[in-house]
């Protein structure tokens, strides 16, 4: 039998995920989990590198992290959701690889560098100037084909393929070169019309909103500040609900426009409209949530057999890492 081409991607339990990760990556994952055998890492280490003064909010993070990705249709039957403190085998990997990384590359790696002025770091401490050398080694201790990742993580991927070249031709070729796959919409703007949608800046609409919270943001949000009134002409090209339509109605989403160009629907409508667009689109992931909240158990066992997997592909990986190191002594 030949195996399905593997999947790593994941993301930090630092908060609930909103519509913005539903059209960078969530979706792409429901869809992919079908034709690859797809891991999902809960990267709680790597949340540390910023929340280390609190790991006891880790917790209930990752629950609802799990949470987030079931409600959207992550299958565990198809993906193996796990945590990465779980799995040893990725915290053996990074010691390993630091030994032949260097400190000045990680010092001038984009992500680092927009992610530590983001922070407001003036010194960077060890384990989040080596964040992308832990990355390596959850993404390569299943010897992952394909990362699928946002924009601003390329960098750090980037360093995942270095590291498996040099250690390959280091030791002995043992480990698997990832590609990158970019989701189809890799940002979705905020309801400030700023930037991304971001829980930090306070711009987003999470999965876990209830129909009254998605309204409201939604009537907060900023449109063309050229139309005043019903009849100036609007420029859906610099709108956020013509972005959202985009993604959540495409199919209205020409019509949408040509009528907020030609004055025949005015913002208070047209945020009515999306409002309801967007309630529909969560009804379900809301009605699944329900259900799964009240099932903690069931929870737990996902998240157990997920990392019981993951840990051993991590401990058959680390035998070849031993054997091509030749530190396997006895
Ligand atoms: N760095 C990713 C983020 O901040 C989360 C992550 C951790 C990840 N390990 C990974 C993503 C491995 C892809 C592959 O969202």
């Amino acid at each position: 039998m030949i195996r399905k081409k593997r999947i790593l991607t994941g993301d930090r339990p630092t908060s609930r995920l909103h519509i913005g990760h539903y059209a960078g990556s969530l979706e792409n994952r429901v869809k992919l989990q079908d034709e690859y055998e797809q891991f999902v890492i809960i990267a709680d280490v790597q949340a540390l590198t910023t929340h280390f003064e609190h790991p006891e909010i880790l917790k209930q993070n990752v629950y609802d992290l799990c949470i987030d990705y079931l409600s959207v249709g992550i299958d565990p039957g198809k993906s193996h959701i796990f945590i990465q403190s779980m799995v040893p085998q990725i915290a053996e990997l990074t010691v390993f690889y630091s030994m032949f990384v260097m400190v000045n590359a990680l010092k001038h790696n984009p992500t680092i560098k927009t992610e530590a002025a983001q922070y407001g770091f003036r010194d960077l401490s060890y384990g989040f100037l080596g964040y992308p050398v832990s990355q390596a080694a959850d993404i390569t201790f299943c010897n992952a084909d394909l990362v699928p990742v946002g924009e601003d993580q390329l960098p750090v991927v980037e360093v995942t393929r270095k590291i498996v070249r040099r250690f390959n031709s280091l030791y002995k070729p043992v480990l698997k070169e990832p590609d990158t796959l970019l989701g189809s919409c890799p940002r979705l703007v905020g309801l400030d019309g700023n930037a991304k949608m971001s829980k930090s800046i306070g711009n987003a609409i999470f999965l876990s909103d209830d129909e009254e919270t998605v309204r409201s943001k939604v009537k907060a949000a900023v449109t063309d500040p050229a139309r005043i009134t019903l009849k100036d002409k609007g420029s859906p090209e610099i709108c956020v609900l013509s972005e959202y339509y985009k993604v959540f109605n495409q199919e209205e989403y020409g019509n949408i426009c040509s009528m907020c160009r030609n004055t025949a629907i005015g913002c208070t409508s047209c945020k009515k409209m999306l409002s309801e667009v967007l309630n529909t689109f969560l009804f379900p992931i809301r009605e699944k949530r329900k259900f799964l909240e009240e099932k903690p158990e069931y929870i737990r066992d996902i998240l157990q057999s997920g990392s019981g997997k993951a840990r051993t592909e991590g401990a058959e990986t680390l035998e070849q890492v031993r054997e091509a190191m030749r530190i396997n002594y006895i």
